[in-house]
Formats: C-alpha cells, structure tokens, sequence
C-alpha cells in the first residue's frame, strides 16, 4: 500500500461538522463560489502536483510490525532507538496549527534537533485522505520526527499510527491536552481518569509497530500518582516520555511555572528517556532545565513560536537584562526569520490560517509598535506571499526594529 504525504491543491468547502478543532476541511462537493471558502483553509502555495514531482519526493511503503519485546529488552531497545537518532536535547514541542513541516524546518535551521508534528486526530486521519494530506506533510530532512495523535481507541490509533510510521522516528500519543475540545472527545488529559484504556493505546501501539511509541503526559497534583503514572507507561511499552511540569488544571502558562523538581522525581523513576516540558525560553532555562531535571532533553512550544531561533542561542529583548553586556544584536532579527519561514511556506505548502497564525506570533511586538499594520493584516482575507513580504518591508521603512541578542558564551 502505498500513501502520498505530499499535499495537493485544496479544494475547501466549508464544513460544518464537529471535526473542526483545526478547522474543518471538506472532502467531498465541488469547488464552491470563492466568497464561500475559507480563503484561510486554502493551501498557501500548490507544491508538488505532479506523480513525477512526488516520486522525487520518495513516498515511501509502510513498515511491518515487529513483534512484541518485554521487560529490559525493551528498555535497552529505546535506549538504542534514542542514541541511533543522536540523543537530540533540543525539541520542537508539538503544536496544534503550529508545528507544521516550514515551522519545524526553519526550528531546524537554528538548532532544533528534533521535533513534533502538531497533534493529529486518529480517527479523523484513518477516515480522511484530505486531511492527512494537509495536516501530515513532511520531506527528508524533516528528521528525527515525532508524529502525534489523540486517541480514544486503540485499533483507531493504530490503524493511524502505521499510516506515519514509515515518516517518522516515535509515533507520540497525546495525553496532555488540558482542552474543553480533548474533553469532549475523550482524548487527552482526560485520559488521566482512564489509566486502563491509556494503557492499552501504548501496549496495543508497542505490539504492533516497528517505530517505538513515545508518550507526551501532564503531571498529576500528586508526586506519587505522576510515578505511578510513569511507570504504567513505561511497563505499557513507551519507550520515551515528555513530561510537561503543569497539572491538567493548570492552564495558564504564562502565570503558572512548570514544575522542574516533580519531572526530576520522573526522570528518577523510569528507565526510559524523559524529555522536559514547560518554562524554557532561551538556552539559559534549557541549561537550567536539563540540570535540575536531569531529563534527556527539552521540549519547547510558546517561546518558539515567537522565536524560532531560540535553540542556536537567539533571545528576544524580554530575556536580555538591562546592562548585560555579554548579550549582543546578533544582526538577525523576527522579521528575517518570518521572510525564511515564508520561503520555506512556498516549498511546503500549508493552510493560509497556519502561515497568518505564524506571522502574528513572530511579529507581535512588531505591530506593537506600528499597530495598523496589524490591522491591515486583519483587514486581508485572501493573504498572499507578495503582500507578506510587501508588510515587512513596510515595518522596516516605518523604522521598526526589534533585535534578537546573542549571548557572549560558548553556550549562549
Ligand atoms: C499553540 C500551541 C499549540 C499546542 N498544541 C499542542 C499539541 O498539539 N499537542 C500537545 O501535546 N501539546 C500542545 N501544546 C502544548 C505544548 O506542546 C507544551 O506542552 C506547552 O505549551 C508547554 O510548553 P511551553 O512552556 O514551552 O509553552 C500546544 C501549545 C501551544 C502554545
């Protein structure tokens, strides 16, 4: 069986459905009138289209399951699995409309050494040839991959899982997302209150794939229920465990710090790589991070977002104290890296709404300054790459600058 990864020209009707948690996408019914679309669910460019243009691209077949290894086979086969792929420390975490192919490849640029892709639907990408062909795109390069689902079934999830496995290096189970949406669905961190039914997602994912399972969890109030937790896992089959440091309550990232010592008790517990989640923006809390939870790696979401140069050591203004003579204008700043990302939207195509969110995340600050520009990015329905590239020149002749720092360090 073979499955082609690489996206097509999009034609949307608007859906009204209760797929839409990452806005719905038609499959079926001719192309409606432009006034009907959601101009922001088209893709941005058209790539690839052609059978040629995708066998160059390598679509691959899927894999075979490997059968089933236990006890300290298992932990010594992630420990393998985990050092073949290099040991990456610096992880882009998975985000939902945001870690999409270009996101993670311009991450990958500046220092990233892995990364997720953004929480896909089981069901959903089992059912729907249209959404796996523009929520899953990936390319060669874009290794090592975490791929994510949410699930709810284990025959779903793996029936979604081998369609990936061949792309990618961990299929990831999602059971962190604090979401009213992952209530409703029964995925999540609502899966906390289901310990069997997650155990058998990971055990029935193990036994079957050739790819490891990793698992991303948030922690429970209490130290001994998160061990607990932990080891389910691990005995499940889960051969590397993103801890997030938050409760499933605590939603407020920004006001709420990640408990490091509470993944520390984790890393403690199982044999399995731990990867750190929560509170990293800039390499000086990776340092901190990794020291005080004595985890494999980080995971970072909302810091990169606005800063996709944060793992070669690039920080926003926010995190250069007032004197500090060691952090330096590193002469590249957010607007240089938007026109990358652009570049790289214009290789691998992905929904308008994708890019839009991008370019409010990374140019925040920017339209502070110069807040109608924002608004006539608003005002644009249909967005194309020319008036892009046309907004940050005009940020530029408007005199804004905001540069990211380097830090006068052998680690920045
Ligand atoms: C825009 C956005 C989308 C997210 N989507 C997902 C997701 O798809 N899957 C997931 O496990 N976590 C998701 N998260 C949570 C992050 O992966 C991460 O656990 C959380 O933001 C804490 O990391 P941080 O402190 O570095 O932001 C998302 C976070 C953000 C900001």
């Amino acid at each position: 069986m073979r499955i082609s990864l690489l996206p097509r020209r999009l034609h949307h009707q608007r859906q009204l459905s209760t797929l839409s948690f990452m806005d719905s996408l038609s499959t079926q019914g001719p192309t409606p009138p432009a006034q009907e679309e959601d101009l922001d669910d088209l893709l941005c460019s058209s790539g690839p289209t052609t059978l040629e243009e995708r066998e160059a691209n390598k679509v691959c077949t899927l894999g075979q399951p490997n059968g089933y290894l236990s006890g300290e086979a298992r932990i010594e086969r992630a420990w393998a699995h985990w050092k073949k792929l290099g040991q990456p420390k610096l992880v882009v975490a998975p985000m939902v409309d945001c870690s999409e192919l270009p996101f993670r490849m311009l991450c990958r640029k500046y220092g990233a050494q892995a990364a997720y892709t953004p929480m896909l639907h089981s069901r959903i990408f089992s059912e729907t040839e249209k959404y796996r062909s523009t929520e899953f795109t990936t390319c060669q390069e874009d290794r090592p991959l975490f791929v994510q689902f949410c699930a709810n079934d284990p025959d779903v999830l793996l029936e979604a899982a081998r369609r990936v496995e061949p792309f990618c290096d961990y299929v990831d189970i999602n059971l962190g997302c604090p979401q009213r949406i992952a209530r409703r669905g029964n995925y999540g961190a609502f899966l906390m209150e289901k310990l069997p039914l997650v155990k058998s997602l990971v055990e029935n994912l193990a036994q079957n794939l050739e790819v490891p399972v990793s698992c991303k969890i948030r922690i429970f109030p209490n130290l001994q229920d998160t061990i607990n937790y932990a080891k389910m896992l691990e005995e499940a089959g889960c051969s590397l465990l993103a801890v997030h440091g938050r409760t499933r309550d605590q939603k407020d990232q920004k006001k709420i710090r990640a408990d490091w010592s509470m993944i520390r008790e984790v890393t403690n517990a199982v044999r399995i790589p731990v990867l750190a989640n929560g509170n990293i923006r800039h390499m000086d809390d990776v340092h901190s991070c990794l020291a005080a939870t004595g985890a494999e790696g980080v995971l970072s979401a909302d810091a990169l977002l606005e800063n996709p140069a944060l793992f070669a050591g690039f920080r926003t203004p926010e995190w250069v104290e007032e004197g500090d003579e060691s952090c330096k204008d590193s002469q590249l700043d957010q607007a240089d890296l938007l026109v990358e990302y652009l570049k790289l939207c214009e290789k691998y195509p992905v929904p308008w709404r994708i890019v839009r969110a991008h370019v409010h995340k990374m140019l925040g600050e920017w339209f502070r300054v110069q807040p109608q520009v924002r608004e006539e990015l608003n005002a644009q329905s249909r967005l194309t790459f020319e008036f892009l590239y046309g907004l940050v020149d005009q940020l530029r002749q408007l005199g804004v600058k905001i540069p990211l720092y380097l830090k006068d360090s052998p680690t920045t």
